[in-house]
């Protein structure tokens, strides 16, 4: 990065013409709708927050409104996961992009039941067995890291978001008996599988998502509260992760354009860390045809492009 970019001297002016924009862009892309819960969503809701080290935040649009925030959710579990296992962690999950859609089975059959990274559907299956493995009560660890990290008590699983991963979640069973065949999942697999829906089925707005992860652009400390949620060493490993596998098959697309790591979500949020400043957070609900949201990504792109911030 070429140094800490410049606050612009009304941030919020100018989320609000960007999510204007946002707004008369055709409409485009589909409402995720192979959970059930999901598809009921308002597809016109769309959002902006931008978190800053200094404490300060600056929103547009629904950025209060909590969304299910579906695969983002895969970085409190890798996080906390990595912070219990130490480096045995990787053993058991790669590092690698899989160039192949988020639950996609095939290669994990070629590769031993290792997942390529954790956050393809396999391996965030496989940090969720590391949780249930760990803790005696792994939903309810995640959920108060997630608060704590968030700075506030006001954040929920969606019952009917994971009812409906329960009865929809076939695939994802798939995956776990296919690690547990290869010995690459501890615990019983309802149980895993149990830990992973609820964790996709976590809640939060714009606003709490950027707050919840400025650990990542401050090297692993709250710049807040001045806690350090993970090592310096950790938050550049989640970051190169995401950078090379957090958007799903478009991650080389959204490196090239926007050089921010960053993760996206069925639920149509995204999530862009700026290291040494701060946290981008977008959401609207309707889909591209990668499963990224096409209003967030409007958003991040625009921002990332004004502001400066590519990592590169
Ligand atoms: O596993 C599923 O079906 C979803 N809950 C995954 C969520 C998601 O955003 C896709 N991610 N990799």
């Amino acid at each position: 990065m070429e140094g800490t970019p410049k606050q612009p001297s009304n941030l919020s002016l100018l989320l609000q013409s960007l999510l204007e924009e946002a707004l008369q862009l055709p409409e485009q892309g589909k409402v995720a709708d192979y959970i059930p819960a999901l598809a009921a969503v308002d597809p016109e809701q769309t959002a902006i927050a931008v978190a800053t080290l200094d404490g300060q935040l600056h929103t547009a649009g629904d950025a209060q409104q909590p969304f299910s925030i579906q695969s983002v959710s895969k970085i409190f579990g890798l996080v906390l996961a990595m912070n219990r296992l130490g480096d045995a962690l990787w053993q058991r999950v790669h590092m690698e992009p899989s160039g192949q859609p988020f639950n996609s089975i095939v290669q994990l059959e070629w590769e031993h039941g290792i997942p390529r990274n954790p956050f393809i559907n396999a391996g965030a299956i496989l940090i969720a067995d590391t949780l249930v493995s760990h803790y005696s009560a792994s939903k309810a660890a995640l959920l108060t890291f997630i608060r704590k990290l968030a700075g506030t008590e006001q954040i929920w699983a969606n019952t009917s978001v994971y009812h409906s991963e329960k009865e929809h979640g076939n695939r994802n069973a798939a995956l776990a008996y296919l690690m547990k065949s290869f010995d690459n999942i501890e615990a019983e697999v309802p149980q895993v599988l149990d830990h992973y829906f609820y964790q996709c089925s976590v809640e939060m707005s714009c606003q709490q998502l950027a707050r919840s992860l400025l650990f990542l652009a401050n090297r692993g400390e709250d710049p807040i509260n001045g806690q350090s949620v993970c090592s310096r060493r950790d938050a550049h490993r989640v970051n190169a992760i995401l950078s090379t596998s957090g958007m799903y098959d478009q991650s080389g697309e959204f490196a090239f354009t926007v050089g921010l790591p960053a993760k996206s979500g069925v639920g149509g949020g995204i999530a862009a860390i700026v290291p040494n400043y701060g946290v981008i957070a977008a959401w609207s609900p309707a889909l591209n045809t990668f499963g990224n949201s096409c209003r967030a990504m409007f958003l991040v792109t625009r921002l990332a492009e004004r502001l400066g911030l590519s990592v590169y």
